[in-house]
């Protein structure tokens, strides 16, 4: 159960489609806390909650989730979107590599969208008085933890992500106390966005998605006033910023 949560919560997962947001909303469409799910993604496919077409790197995709949700409080918003390579985008392992046009496609969708995403849910939020946000993030965005370089754009992306929820959660504190922020790393996990990249990850450290969000879950089950604004691994653990 949640801790920080009523009975009866709204809950809406960003990225529902794949990979690690598709194992959350299995998990939580049979949530004994859970009244309502909402499944949100570009594709808008959904086998759980009401499956909502949403693009959140615009205004109009923003606008279609709060219109999905009627008005209704919002108790739980999970945001997994993020982008590691797809068109016009690659992990960059040299300086030579790094490109404007990948570097802001970058930002926008790994940084700039939870926030702006935050930012039009926040009626929502601040009317259940007591709310859950957990942003999925990449331990690669740690700055201090960044012994390894390369990946320019997307390290870069997440680091300014997690300074966007550290700053947010700061806010919330002053002006929506009941709402709590936390930045999430889920560990590596097999989908489609780390598929290309984890044939070096050994097997115990490469979780499935259906894993991964349950860790999260647990995360989030146990989280009150002391998780809000930080950095936590799928383990619990502390993520140096
Ligand atoms: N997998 C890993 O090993 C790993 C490790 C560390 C951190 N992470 C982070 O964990 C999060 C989830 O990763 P994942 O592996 O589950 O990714 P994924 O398999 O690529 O899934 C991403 C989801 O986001 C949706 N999406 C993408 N852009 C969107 C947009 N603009 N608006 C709405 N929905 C959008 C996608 O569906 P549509 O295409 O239908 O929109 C899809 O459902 C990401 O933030 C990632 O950076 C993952």
């Amino acid at each position: 159960m949640f801790q920080h949560l009523p009975k009866g919560c709204n809950a809406l997962v960003i990225g529902a489609s794949q990979g690690i947001g598709r194992a959350l909303c299995a998990q939580l469409a049979s949530h004994p806390q859970v009244n309502q799910l909402y499944a949100a993604s570009r594709s808008g496919q959904s086998a759980h909650g009401i499956a909502v077409s949403a693009d959140i790197c615009t205004q109009e995709g923003r606008q279609a989730l709060v219109k999905a949700l009627g008005g209704a409080p919002l108790h739980l918003l999970i945001n997994t979107v993020g982008r590691l390579h797809g068109e016009g985008l690659a992990p960059e392992k040299r300086l030579e590599s790094l490109t404007e046009a990948a570097f802001m496609d970058s930002i926008r969708v790994n940084a700039l969208a939870q926030a702006l995403t935050v930012q039009a849910l926040l009626p929502h939020l601040a009317a259940a008085g007591q709310a859950l946000i957990g942003h999925l993030s990449a331990r690669v965005g740690s700055i201090g933890d960044n012994h390894l370089g390369g990946w320019y754009s997307y390290r870069a992306a997440k680091a300014a992500q997690n300074q966007l929820n550290r700053t947010l959660a700061v806010e919330l504190g002053r002006r929506h106390p009941g709402v709590l922020l936390l930045t999430l790393h889920p560990g590596t996990t097999d989908t489609a966005l780390s598929r290309p990249f984890g044939q070096n990850v050994p097997p115990e450290r490469l979780f499935s998605p259906q894993r991964a969000a349950g860790q999260l879950l647990a995360i989030l089950e146990v989280a009150g006033p002391q998780a809000h604004g930080g950095f936590w691994a799928w383990d619990g653990s502390a993520i140096p910023w």
